[in-house]
C-alpha cells in the first residue's frame, strides 16, 4: 500500500519492552485501546454537475485512512501536542458529538492515499475517528454507518466554514456505490436525507445506493497528477465560465445524461458501456475546462489498456480513474506518463473497527 502520509502511525517495536525498566510497563505494553479505518472515495459521475442539483456517483476505493486511539497522559496527535484549534473537525468529533470527557489520548493516524487529490481523505479521517470514539465510549455498540455518515459530514462543514457535500463522507461510511443528488434518482435505493445550512441558505441531498453485480469483475486504476486539486477555485472557475458562456450549460446537462447512463451500465454489470460513459463524461469536463495537460495525459495513456478513463473529482490537478481489467497495465502506463497510481477494487467496504 501506498504511504502518502496524511500522518505515519509509530508503532512501538517489541525490542523497546527489554529496554524500559517499568515491571508494570512489562507486563502490560502499550497498545492502541481502539483502532478504526474508513475508506477514501472516487466520484465515477457527474462531479461539477452534483454542485447544479444534477447527480453525483461516487464509489469507496480500497485505500483509506486508520486511526489508533490510545489513552495517555497527554493529548498527542502523530506525536505532537493536539491543538484543538488545527484539529477542527477531530475536536468537533470528540467534544461535540461524543461530549469526551476521558483521559488524554494518543491519537496515531495513517493513510494511505494522496492527500489533497480529490479522494476524500478528509471525510476518510473524519469517520475513522468518529468509529474509533464511538468504539472508546460505546463498547459492544454497533457501529451505525448512517450515524457516522452524518457525524463525518457535520465535522467535515465545521473545518469548511459551513460548506461540504455528503458525497466524500457517505461513501467513505457507507462503502459500496453512492449517488447523491438533489433528489432520488430513479434506479437507486434511498438511504438517507442530508441537510446542511450553509452561508448561502439551506441545502438538502438525497443519499442513494447502487448495487454493483457481484460478476462486475473490473479494477479501478488512480492516477495523481503529483499536483494538489483546489476543489474551491475549480467550482468557482466554472461559475464563472457558466456566466460569461451560457451555452456551457449544454455540458452540464449532457454530464447529467451521462451520469444517467453510467448508472444504469454499473446496475448492469456493462463494463463497455461505463468505460464509454467514463470518456464521454471526460470530454464534457475539458468543455468546461476542467482538465489539465496532466490529467490529459494520464487519462490518454491509460485508455489503451482500460474500458474508459476521465479525470475523478474537482479537477486542475488531483487524480484521474480508468476502469479496467488489467490494472498491472494501466498502472505501468499512469507511471511512465509521470504519474502516480494507486489500484483499487470498485466499491470497497465502508468505515469499521478493526479488532
Ligand atoms: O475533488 P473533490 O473530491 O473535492 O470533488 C469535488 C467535486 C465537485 O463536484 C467539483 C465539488 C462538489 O462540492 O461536489
Amino acid at each position: 500500500m501506498q504511504r502518502c502520509a496524511l500522518l505515519e502511525s509509530t508503532a512501538s517495536s517489541p525490542i523497546l519492552y527489554h529496554l524500559i525498566p517499568n515491571p508494570h510497563f512489562l507486563l502490560t505494553p502499550p497498545h492502541p485501546m481502539v483502532r478504526a479505518f474508513a475508506p477514501g472515495k472516487c466520484i465515477l459521475f457527474g462531479e461539477h454537475a452534483v454542485v447544479y442539483g444534477h447527480p453525483a456517483v461516487a464509489v469507496a476505493i480500497d485505500s483509506g485512512v486508520e486511526v489508533s486511539l490510545t489513552e495517555s497522559d497527554s493529548w498527542t496527535i502523530e506525536g505532537m501536542a493536539f491543538d484543538s484549534w488545527r484539529h477542527p473537525h477531530i475536536s468537533h468529533i470528540l467534544y461535540d458529538v461524543f461530549e469526551y470527557e476521558g483521559p488524554p489520548l494518543k491519537m496515531d493516524i495513517s493513510s494511505g492515499l494522496f492527500s489533497a487529490a480529490g479522494l476524500g481523505s478528509s471525510a476518510a479521517l473524519s469517520n475513522a475517528m468518529g468509529a474509533a470514539i464511538h468504539s472508546l465510549m460505546r463498547p459492544g455498540e454497533t457501529l451505525d454507518s448512517v450515524e457516522l455518515a452524518r457525524i463525518g459530514h457535520s465535522a467535515e462543514a465545521k473545518a469548511q466554514g459551513g460548506r461540504a457535500s455528503p458525497t466524500d463522507t457517505a461513501a467513505s461510511a457507507l462503502g459500496g456505490c453512492v449517488v447523491v443528488s438533489a433528489k432520488k434518482v430513479e434506479g437507486t435505493r434511498h438511504i438517507f436525507d442530508a441537510s446542511l445550512e450553509t452561508p448561502e441558505g439551506k441545502r438538502n441531498w438525497s443519499i442513494c445506493k447502487v448495487d454493483l453485480p457481484a460478476e462486475f469483475d473490473a479494477s479501478l486504476v488512480l492516477g495523481f497528477t503529483g499536483v494538489g486539486s483546489p476543489t474551491g477555485d475549480m467550482v468557482a472557475g466554472v461559475a464563472k465560465l457558466l456566466a460569461e458562456e451560457p451555452e456551457r450549460h449544454a455540458d452540464m446537462s449532457a454530464i447529467a445524461n451521462i451520469t444517467q447512463a453510467g448508472l444504469t451500465a454499473l446496475s448492469a454489470g456493462n463494463l463497455r458501456a461505463v468505460g464509454m460513459a467514463m470518456d464521454a463524461c471526460h470530454e464534457r469536463l475539458q468543455a468546461l475546462q476542467v482538465s489539465s495537460p496532466a490529467l490529459d495525459a494520464l487519462v490518454e495513456a491509460a485508455r489503451p489498456h482500460s474500458f474508459g478513463a476521465k479525470l475523478t473529482g474537482a479537477g486542475g490537478g488531483g487524480c484521474m480513474v480508468a476502469l479496467t481489467d488489467d490494472p498491472q497495465r494501466v498502472s505501468e502506463a499512469i507511471e511512465i506518463a509521470g504519474g502516480r497510481p494507486l489500484i483499487s477494487s470498485l466499491g470497497a467496504k465502508g468505515v469499521r473497527t478493526l479488532d
